[in-house]
């Protein structure tokens, strides 16, 4: 961690720490936001691994999603074993199941209690807290908010997601929290509002080419960077060019292509 009025957290991901002087504040709430394949799940897990392997930092990762079994699968395509981290006792997957979950919300509807205590959101915070201790957790991933949002009532869900990130803010953990966006909605999500940060994965096609783009709306107490950035995902994880700006290459498109791909390829 770095020194200064703030102890800070990198997350150690090439390219993204500068773009926030240096890493989030220690133990604030960080929303990750993006659509289907932003790379979100990528992002929070290189997170996590970066903080045991290079700053002996301890993670949790909870999955409302994938399986545990799935997940350390996928993320073997980057050479991440996080086996060997689990069996160290540096990270824990919890996996919280939603349907059980959505069980629960329907029942508390028509007041019927619920028979097991994982099935309400206080047993999804209260498993979350034990595996957080017993490790000694500094930084957690939730992968993803937009689970829970399982009402059609607008004030259910913000009541749901102020008490769920309230009580991780309660953690004293360095957080991620992943939430899905449409991709080109201008319109935000209660969530938006109620973290720290909010880091927005963009994709979108430019002359027919996939283009990733990340930027960061918000980060409550940092001069963060104000552009909008290209990142990749690779066989070593998410790559961010920092010095790139996607709106320099959207007017390289207009020029000339080929100058675009090469572009790309300089921070490959
Ligand atoms: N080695 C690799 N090289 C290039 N791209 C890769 C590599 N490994 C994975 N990807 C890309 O990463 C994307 C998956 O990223 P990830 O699962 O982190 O996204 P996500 O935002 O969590 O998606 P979802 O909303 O479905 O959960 C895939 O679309 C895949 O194309
Ligand atoms: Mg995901």
């Amino acid at each position: 961690m770095l020194e200064g009025p703030f102890m800070r957290v990198p997350t150690g991901i090439p390219g993204f720490d500068e773009l926030i002087e240096g890493g989030f504040i220690e133990d604030d709430v960080i929303l990750l936001t993006g659509g289907p394949g932003a790379g979100k799940s990528t992002f929070g897990i290189q997170y996590l691994y970066e903080g045991v392997t290079r700053y002996n930092e301890p993670g949790v990762y909870v999955t409302f999603d994938e399986s545990p079994a799935r997940i350390m699968r996928n993320m073997w395509r980057h050479n991440w074993d996080l086996e060997r981290l689990i069996k160290e006792n540096k990270l824990r997957i919890i996996r919280a199941d939603p349907l059980k979950y959505s069980r629960y919300i329907k029942r508390s509807m028509v007041n019927e209690r619920a028979d097991a205590e994982e099935m309400t959101l206080e047993g999804v915070l209260n498993q979350i807290y034990q595996n957080v201790q017993k490790i000694g957790a500094k930084r957690l991933f939730i992968d993803s908010l937009t689970t829970l949002k399982i009402s059609r009532d607008p004030v259910d869900i913000r009541f749901i997601l102020l008490e769920f990130i309230k009580n991780i803010e309660g953690l004293y953990c360095t957080t991620l929290i992943s939430s899905e966006n449409k991709s080109g909605s201008d319109t935000f999500n209660v969530e938006e509002y109620l973290a720290e940060g909010v880091i927005s994965l963009n994709v979108s096609r430019i002359g027919g080419e996939k283009m990733r783009s990340i930027e960061i709306l918000k980060m409550r107490g940092v001069k963060h960077d104000e552009s909008i950035h290209p990142y990749m995902i690779t066989d070593s994880g998410i790559v961010i060019d920092p010095h790139g700006s996607l709106l320099g290459q959207k007017a390289d498109v207009f020029r000339t292509t080929p100058q675009k791909k090469e572009h790309i390829d300089e921070f490959r």
